[in-house]
């Protein structure tokens, strides 16, 4: 079901099993699992094979995630959500990759995928207010309507504040120009 994308420097393409071992790696490191909501720390093998399990591209109703791939292999993952009315889009980079234009490169490849291939008109996200590089992504993507909202942190095991928003297809389109 999920496609490869080529976006200039990176290739979003499916998530595979041989992937699982970077994936614990990169999000166990507290800096990348503290900005996000549903992710243990410490993290371990067993955490990624199941999430992996609910979420693999064959996987009718689970997350569309991307891995963004440097060619090297991977280096962060990318959601547009699950095949809802209103999805969500999450991401995240190890570490080593962030400061480099890669999470809004990846983010209007995957969001024009969505946009161009199936129905969704809008789609969610939001980001912790000491998250300033991802809310400043969230923008360039041409996510708007902000809301202030709790957002809970697993590896913090608090609702932290954050940022709620919201992508309409149009304003992807004309944020984004052609992808
Ligand atoms: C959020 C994350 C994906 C950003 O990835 P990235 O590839 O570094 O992002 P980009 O380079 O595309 O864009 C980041 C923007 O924020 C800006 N920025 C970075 N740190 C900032 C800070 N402390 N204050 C203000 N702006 C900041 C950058 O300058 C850049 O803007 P610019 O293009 O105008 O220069 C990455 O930091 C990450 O994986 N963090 C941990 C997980 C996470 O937070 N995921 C998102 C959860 S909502």
């Amino acid at each position: 079901m999920l496609p490869e994308i080529p976006t200039g420097r990176l290739v979003l393409r499916p998530v595979v099993p041989d992937d699982l071992p970077v994936v614990t790696r990169l999000i166990g490191e507290y800096d990348v699992a503290k900005m996000l909501s549903l992710v243990p720390h410490p993290y371990s093998l067993s955490d990624a094979k199941a999430w992996y399990g609910l979420n693999a591209a064959k996987v009718e109703n689970g997350e569309r995630a991307f891995a963004i791939d440097n060619g090297d292999g991977l280096i962060g993952v990318m959601s547009v959500g699950r095949p809802v009315d209103e999805p969500e889009f999450g991401y995240w980079l190890g570490k080593d990759y962030w400061g480099r234009g890669f999470a809004t490169e990846a983010g209007r490849a995957a969001l024009g995928w969505l946009f161009e291939t199936t129905p969704a008109t809008t789609i969610m996200s939001g980001a912790l207010n000491e998250n300033p590089a991802s809310l400043k992504v969230l923008k360039k993507l041409g996510f708007g309507d902000e809301k202030p909202y709790l957002l809970p942190i697993r590896a913090h095991g608090e609702k932290l504040p954050g940022t709620r928003v919201r992508l309409h297809r149009d304003r992807f389109l004309s944020a984004s120009g052609a992808w």
